[in-house]
């Protein structure tokens, strides 16, 4: 149990409460699809670490809720939008929007996800943040073009990964930590530290993603496994087995293949526990974890530290 666990709980069902009451619509449809996302769960991690960083400031309780509202309902449509660029089947549990009413309708439930965010982030933001908020997604769409740019790619490079996932996933966790620190008056040492234990813990965080679309099960991750490489996505465990000598040519061999058979994932699963695929990316993985705690250190100590560390110990054991 963390600090705040209980009071964390509260304040997320607050923001849940909102979401549903803010992104109300005339249309029946946008409405059902919002419900179901907000109702299917979700681990409410960008809302969590705006709320917490903003503790160690000035905590303005009305304010927060809603920043961290738009920041989960921005959340929610690059999740609906990446599942239509996935053929994503799966989302917390349930069908995605995209599976569910089609393609039309997930576009602009996504769009219309989008505009809510920005709506509030225009009513409660500072100007800096706004901006700051604007490059966030403009690199976040960035980011999943240069990933869709390297599909296929069996040469991509460890460090051509990062580059995508920083813009993809962990610059939304350095926004959030970022956006509740300097809401909340922080400047300098403490908001550069805020944002990096959010940038660092969102590097670690998608790595284990991307190491569970592996390994993971389907029940407690909500989505199907197997995935990202059904989609020519090759992530951290993938590049590290494409450049081991053991596996590597087998691996290329089965990669070139027009059909890709659930045995083949199998297969290759197979191949990233046993060799060292899987050990080096949960070593990358804890050397971001690791940076993200260092930043922490610097930071004042109270509870809101307290219940930030916690969630960075559950980090490496995280199973959805
Ligand atoms: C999914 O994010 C997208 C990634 C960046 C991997 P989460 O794993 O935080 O999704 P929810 O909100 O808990 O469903
Ligand atoms: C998600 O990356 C990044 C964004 C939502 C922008 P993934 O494609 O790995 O996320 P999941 O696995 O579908 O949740
Ligand atoms: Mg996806
Ligand atoms: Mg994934």
């Amino acid at each position: 149990m963390f600090a705040m666990e209980a009071e964390i709980k509260g304040l997320i069902e607050q923001v849940d409460n909102f979401i549903i009451g803010y992104a109300n619509s005339r249309e029946k449809l946008i409405n059902e699809a919002v419900a179901d996302l907000v109702k299917a769960g979700g681990k409410r991690l960008r809302p969590i670490l705006m709320i917490l960083a903003s503790k160690f400031g000035d905590y303005q309780s009305d304010k927060v809720t809603k920043i961290a509202s738009g920041l989960e309902l921005l959340h929610m449509a690059t999740l609906v939008h990446d599942d239509i660029i996935d053929e994503g089947t799966m989302r917390r549990g349930e069908l995605t929007v995209q599976k569910r009413f089609g393609k039309d309708v997930a576009v602009f439930v996504g769009d219309f996800l989008l505009t809510k965010s920005y709506n509030l982030f225009f009513e409660y933001l500072s100007r800096n943040s706004i901006l700051k908020f604007n490059k966030t997604v403009k690199l976040i769409c960035e980011g999943e073009a240069g990933q869709y740019q390297s599909k296929f790619d069996h040469d991509l490079s460890i460090n051509g990964y990062l580059r995508h996932i920083r813009r993809k996933t962990a610059l939304l966790f350095g926004f959030s930590t970022y956006v509740g620190a300097y809401e909340s008056g922080l400047r300098n040492n403490n908001l550069f530290n805020l944002y990096n234990v959010g940038l660092e813990m969102g590097m670690s965080f998608q790595i284990r993603d991307d190491i569970l679309d592996f390994i993971g099960e389907k029940e407690k991750v909500g989505k199907a496994i197997g995935q990202d490489l059904l989609a020519g996505v090759y992530t951290l465990p993938i590049v590290y087995l494409l450049q081991s000598n053991e596996a590597g040519v087998q691996v290329r061999e089965i990669l070139g293949k027009e059909f890709i058979t659930q045995d083949d994932i199998f297969l290759i699963s197979e191949l990233i526990r046993k060799g060292q695929a899987l050990d080096k990316s949960r070593q990358l993985e804890q050397r971001f974890l690791d940076r993200a705690k260092y930043h922490l250190k610097q930071l004042p100590e109270n509870e809101a530290k307290q219940s930030l560390s916690y969630i960075l110990g559950y980090q490496l054991n995280r199973k959805n």
